[in-house]
C-alpha cells in the first residue's frame, strides 16, 4: 500500500517555469523530499505527473484499488475539473490537496477550487515545502506518523 502524489498540468517544467512563482526547485526534487518522509513513516510513494486530465482520473481509478491516501496537485485543472473532484469524491481514504503558491493571493479565477469540496486538507502557498507537510499529515492520517 502506498501513498499517490499526482501532480497536474505544467508541473513537470517546475523550477524552470515562473520560479518566481513556484521556486526554483524541481519536480524531482518534491520526489526527493516525498520520498524522505515516506521512508521515515514507513510509506511507500507512488509520485507522478501529466499534462493530461483522463490520465489524472485513470491514476486516481488506480489508487482507489490499492492507496493509503492521495496528495495532489492538480494544477490548473483544479480551476476547471468537476472530472477530478468526481473521481476523488469515489475515493474513501484520506485526500490533501496541495499548491506551491497561495492562489487565494494570485488572480481570481485561482480562487476557486472543485478539489477542495472533497480535500480533507488544503495546503497552499507553502512553496514545495507544502508537500513535505502534505505527506507528514498524510503519515498521521494513515497511522505512519
Ligand atoms: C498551482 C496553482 C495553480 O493555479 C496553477 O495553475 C498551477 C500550480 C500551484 O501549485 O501553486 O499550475 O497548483
Amino acid at each position: 500500500q502506498a501513498i499517490y502524489v499526482l501532480n497536474g498540468p505544467n508541473l513537470n517544467l517546475l523550477g524552470k517555469r515562473e520560479p518566481g512563482i513556484y521556486g526554483k526547485q524541481t519536480l524531482d526534487d518534491v520526489r526527493q523530499l516525498c520520498e524522505s518522509v515516506a521512508d521515515q513513516s514507513g510509506l511507500k510513494v507512488v509520485f507522478r505527473q501529466s499534462n493530461a486530465e483522463h490520465e489524472l482520473i485513470d491514476w486516481i481509478h488506480e489508487a482507489r484499488e490499492s492507496a493509503q491516501g492521495i496528495i495532489i496537485n492538480p494544477a490548473a485543472y483544479t480551476h476547471t475539473s468537476i472530472a477530478i473532484l468526481d473521481a476523488l469524491s469515489a475515493c474513501s481514504f484520506p485526500v490533501i490537496e496541495v499548491h506551491i503558491s497561495n492562489i487565494h493571493k494570485r488572480e481570481s479565477f485561482r480562487h476557486h477550487s472543485y478539489v477542495s469540496a472533497r480535500a480533507d486538507a488544503v495546503i497552499a502557498g507553502c512553496g514545495v515545502h507544502g508537500y513535505q507537510l502534505a505527506m507528514q499529515h498524510m503519515a498521521t492520517l494513515v497511522g505512519g506518523g
